[in-house]
């Protein structure tokens, strides 16, 4: 881990009851980040927890490039300790090449192992990893069997509810799970073929988590933290994963949910570009960075020309003076409202 990062404000404490197990691992919590490439890497994950997300999810990781022990798949599992526990997901079809690559990803010290079985992307699913791993449950279950075995932490799972509306096997495929050593679900509910139309069927997500003994995640449309927990309540989860609606929106995590000022939202948008900072070094987190600040900005009420200047800010002094200004602009904008 680089040194210097920025530490939570808010840390799990270890008195905090659990609020449920994944195998042996207690996890204080039911609303998390949902794993999304290219978003919830080390520094968004710790600033999600700091506002009240339970454990991190890592991005998924290529199998293959994993047992290569390639440094850019194993860059992608850096984790800082306060995000613990912490979830590394791992995407492949190849029995002995996911082994030995949830081998070397045990050795990184993650507290869970979990096999992607959701995604939906061609090059992926078309292969046979991802989403492609629902239309073999019968092979899937010995993939799952034989991981069990060999690793120590627990395995899991992140599924969607079938490959096409003709093939919603997401009973069967939790059932086989289950039996084949997997100590938590979590259940996208859209098929493959949806991608991310249409809508997530959560009476499916109810379903699995009816069948089941291990903690099942819903996931799906989520837009809220009183959503979150209605939906964990309403079909006897044990938690909710939130992906799309907690990009540039950290705050989803709060409970109670409160109205941001546009000084919070610049001050956390500066606060995360340095603990990316620190986490890649300024010169990528700058162009890293911007993906982000499209989404916070959109949640704001900035000018077009202030957007335009934080989308295209090409050095972290650059970055920092222009998040000064704002933040100067936005204070005075709340005293005045004030006074
Ligand atoms: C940009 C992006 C990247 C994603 N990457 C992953 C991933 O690496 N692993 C995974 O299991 N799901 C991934 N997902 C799927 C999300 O975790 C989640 O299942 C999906 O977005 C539905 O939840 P939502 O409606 O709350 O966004 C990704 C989604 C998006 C939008």
């Amino acid at each position: 881990m680089p040194g210097g990062k920025p530490q939570p404000d808010r840390d799990i404490q270890p008195t905090d009851a659990p609020d449920f197990f994944i195998g042996d691992v207690p996890v204080v919590g039911r609303v998390f980040l949902s794993p999304m490439a290219g978003f919830s890497d080390s520094p968004y994950r710790l600033l999600c927890r700091e506002h009240g997300a339970g454990f991190s999810f890592t991005e998924f990781v290529s199998a293959h490039a994993l047992s290569h022990g390639c440094p850019e798949a194993l860059s992608l599992f850096r984790f800082h300790e306060h995000e613990r526990p912490i979830i590394f997901q791992i995407f492949g079809n190849d029995r002995a090449r996911l082994l030995a690559a949830a081998l070397r990803a045990q050795e990184l010290g993650p507290d869970v192992i979990d096999i992607n079985m959701g995604c939906s992307v061609k090059h992926v699913a078309h292969k046979g990893s991802g989403a492609g791993l629902l239309r073999d449950p019968v092979a899937t279950g010995r993939l799952f069997e034989s991981l069990a075995r060999a690793l120590e932490v627990p395995l899991t799972a992140k599924i969607r509810i079938g490959w096409d509306p003709q093939n919603l096997n997401y009973r069967e495929m939790a059932r086989v799970l289950e039996s084949s050593g997997a100590a938590m679900i979590s259940v996208h509910g859209r098929t493959k073929v949806q991608g991310y139309k249409g809508v997530a069927d959560w009476e499916a997500i109810g379903e699995v988590a009816a069948r089941v003994r291990v903690p099942v995640l819903g996931n799906g449309d989520v837009r809220s933290f009183e959503d979150a927990r209605a939906r964990q309540r309403t079909y006897g989860l044990a938690g909710v994963l939130i992906g799309r609606a907690a990009m540039g929106n950290p705050w989803i995590f709060e409970n109670p949910a409160r109205p941001i000022g546009e000084a919070e939202r610049i001050g956390v948008m500066r606060k995360h570009f340095e603990s990316m900072a620190a986490h890649y070094g300024e010169a990528e987190a700058v162009v890293l960075f911007r993906k982000h600040a499209a989404r916070y900005i959109a949640g704001g009420t900035l000018l077009r020309a202030h957007r335009l200047a934080l989308l295209t800010a090409a050095s972290a002094p650059e970055f920092a003076d222009l998040c000064g200004e704002l933040l100067g602009r936005a204070r005075s904008c709340t005293d005045e409202f004030a006074a």
